[in-house]
């Protein structure tokens, strides 16, 4: 008789980015092309897997979706299988729908889950390991956070949309004689805003890591005008915070385990320059630009890289793992050591120094070291 053939599920959780779209080909690919396998989509991340929302994906269904950005089987932020939102009333309440999401599962046959996310869906994943479901992550965010992983796809593009920004906002800062700050995402981690202002020439850079201090900006900006620079392009990530301040949120979403949404810190920065310095400072908040387009090339090839992989791994039964990307190596590391932690910029990161020396000013003092900084004076 002939063996049944094997079928995997495959989800997407958390914010989308490019490249979501590539995992998912590589995935229904390698898993009909090597495996004769089948593979079913379930709809908005664990939404799907536990409101039984899913579809058969097969290599037709995949044509053409390299280049997409998004996902074409949705996603959702707001969705913890074991904080499940539920509204009652006015109100949501929080269920452990976990055990639906098992019985799901096991009913459709399913060999193993492939939950392509960030660090909500891996610790989700983990989570639902512990419970006894297969599951294989890969990593995904353009906030490039995920311990366990050099790189994450996503992040790539995100970092050349907001370049792009950096660079198009320099021209007309130069013309006007103005301060701009630029705004990126990047929540907790400030790997974008970082990496705009390296690639995108930016003067001051703001991180969620290195609380800033407002005399600090102002003295770079009064530096460089002594130079006869009279414009300055400031890149702010969205978690950055004053020195012994907070985090500014911009709304709380209701129904999300995690609610806070950032945006907005670089106007409470802009108002204080203008105020302080007497020059007109303008402020562009990039947003969800950086998620949406089309996957870079980069993004692209690792984004397949890592669905082959997974599916490997699956096939293998070598569950409870995350995929990852060691020094330009394929590798997996155990979901549950990814689970909860987040990869920061560190003050000591080779990226850090390299701004450091090209004269980039992190909103710190100058007259001590960053370490210092951090240790001595930041609470
Ligand atoms: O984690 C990815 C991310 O884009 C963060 O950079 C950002 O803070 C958050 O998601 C925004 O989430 P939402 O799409 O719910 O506004």
């Amino acid at each position: 008789m002939a063996k049944p053939k094997r079928r995997i599920g495959v989800l997407t959780g958390g914010g989308d980015c490019p490249g979501l779209n590539a995992v998912i080909r590589a995935v229904v690919r390698t898993a009909e092309n090597d495996y004769g396998a089948e593979v079913i989509g379930f709809a908005d991340g664990f939404e799907g897997l536990i409101e039984n929302r899913y579809r058969a994906l097969d290599n037709k269904d995949v044509s053409g979706l390299l280049s997409q950005g998004g996902t074409i089987l949705g996603t959702s932020n707001v969705c913890d299988p074991f904080r499940f939102p539920v509204l009652q009333g006015d109100d949501y309440v929080f269920l452990d729908r976990s055990s639906q999401g098992l019985i799901n599962f096991e009913k459709l046959g399913l060999d193993s889950l492939i939950c392509i996310g960030g660090d909500g869906t891996m610790a989700a994943s983990a989570g639902m390991a512990e419970r006894g479901l297969r599951v294989v992550g890969v990593p995904k965010t353009i906030d490039n956070d995920l311990v366990g992983t050099d790189v994450t796809f996503g992040f790539d593009s995100a970092l050349i949309a907001a370049t792009d920004a950096v660079d198009r906002i320099h021209t007309t800062a130069q013309s006007h004689h103005r301060v701009m700050l630029v705004e990126v995402m990047g929540r907790y981690a400030g790997w974008l805003a970082l990496g705009a202002g390296l690639a995108g020439g930016g003067d001051i850079v703001l991180l969620p890591e290195f609380p800033y201090d407002v005399d600090s900006i102002c003295e770079q900006v009064r530096i460089r005008n002594g130079q006869g620079k009279n414009f300055s392009i400031v890149v702010v990530g969205e978690g950055a915070k004053p020195m012994g301040g907070q985090m500014v949120v911009s709304r709380k979403v209701k129904n999300s385990p995690d609610a806070i949404r950032l945006g907005g810190v670089s106007r409470q920065i802009a108002s204080q320059l203008e105020a302080i310095l007497n020059i007109e400072c303008r402020v562009t908040i990039l947003g969800h630009l950086l998620r949406g387009g089309s996957p870079s090339a980069f993004d692209r090839i690792l984004a397949t890289r890592l669905g082959v992989e997974a599916v490997h791994l699956t096939m293998r039964g070598d569950y409870g793992r995350m995929v990852a990307l060691q020094k330009n190596e394929l590798t997996s590391v155990p979901i549950q050591d990814v689970a909860g932690k987040l990869r920061l910029v560190t003050p000591d990161h080779p990226w850090v120094k390299t701004a450091l020396s090209v004269g980039v000013s992190l909103g710190v003092p100058s007259s001590i070291s960053l370490a210092q900084y951090l240790s001595e004076v930041v609470q």
